[in-house]
């Protein structure tokens, strides 16, 4: 039986994309899921259902407390508990193309808002109800873009990265994880057309491939087992060596 079986996970961002693949990945291993997004995720939900385990879709939007606060309320009506946070929801389709000079500001805003501000308050509303049963995951999620850093996305992704490893002491004395994975470019519909320099990055890769679903829920899977019980404060890069020497 899987580790993940009986396990209560939320997973933001999950209407569409790899969040959604996410989703159905755990309710596939019995977990309990929670379908988060700003809208839309009842879909989702009903194809992590039809995959295993028990699934309910929820509105949130991750850059208001308030809306967070509901998603844990109804997270807790639902199933009495939480295991798992993977915070996958973020912003970065028009983002890699806006260089720093001449990034406008609402998007600057936005990028932060979401990706930042939203990983962080999720961490913060979540722990808590983690901490009642001395054991939790958090999986952030950043990408192989935190690397170079010159455009804002991936700054925003890097600030990701730094915000996993500030939590680690923090949570660790309650007997949470908190882990980030840093995916390259994955398999979603139109990478090809979204991401400028998208052969190139591809062809630069140690493996030349686009990342799939079970490149990413592998290395998921991995940091809520009991095998990464010592694990924490970390980023895995699962990009095929898009940066390696
Ligand atoms: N797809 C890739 O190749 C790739 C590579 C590296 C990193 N990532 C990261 O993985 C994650 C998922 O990527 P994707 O390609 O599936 O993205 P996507 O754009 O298809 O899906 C992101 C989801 O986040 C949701 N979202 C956005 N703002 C939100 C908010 N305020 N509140 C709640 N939900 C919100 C969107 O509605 C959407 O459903 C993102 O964090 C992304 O930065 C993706």
């Amino acid at each position: 039986m899987s580790e993940l079986a009986g396990r209560v996970v939320i997973v933001t961002g999950a209407a569409r994309g790899l969040g959604r693949d996410y989703a159905r990945n755990f309710a596939r291993e019995g977990a309990h899921v929670v379908v988060a997004d700003i809208k839309g995720a009842e879909g989702a939900a009903a194809d992590a259902a039809s995959a295993g385990g028990k699934a309910i879709a929820v509105d949130v939007d991750i850059t208001d407390k308030a809306s967070i606060r509901a998603m844990m309320d109804r997270t807790m009506e639902a199933f009495g508990r939480l295991d798992v946070l993977v915070n996958n929801a973020g912003l970065w389709r028009g983002l890699a193309q806006a260089g720093l000079l001449e990034c406008p500001d609402e998007m600057w805003d936005a990028a932060w808002k979401v990706n930042v501000n939203g990983t962080l308050f999720c961490c913060q509303a979540a722990y808590p109800l983690m901490k009642q049963n001395g054991w939790g995951r958090i999986i952030n999620v950043s990408s192989v873009a935190s690397a170079g850093g010159g455009d804002s996305y991936g700054i925003t992704k890097n600030a990701v990265e730094h915000m996993t490893s500030g939590l680690a002491r923090p949570l660790g004395e309650h007997g949470i994880t908190v882990n980030c994975i840093a995916p390259g470019i994955s398999a979603f519909e139109g990478a090809k057309g979204q991401i400028p320099g998208f052969e190139r990055i591809v062809a630069g890769a140690a493996i030349k491939r686009v990342g799939n679903t079970r490149d990413l829920f592998g290395a998921i899977r991995f940091l809520c087992s009991e095998d990464a019980s010592w694990v924490t404060g970390q980023t895995l890069h699962i990009d095929g060596g898009a940066n390696a020497r």
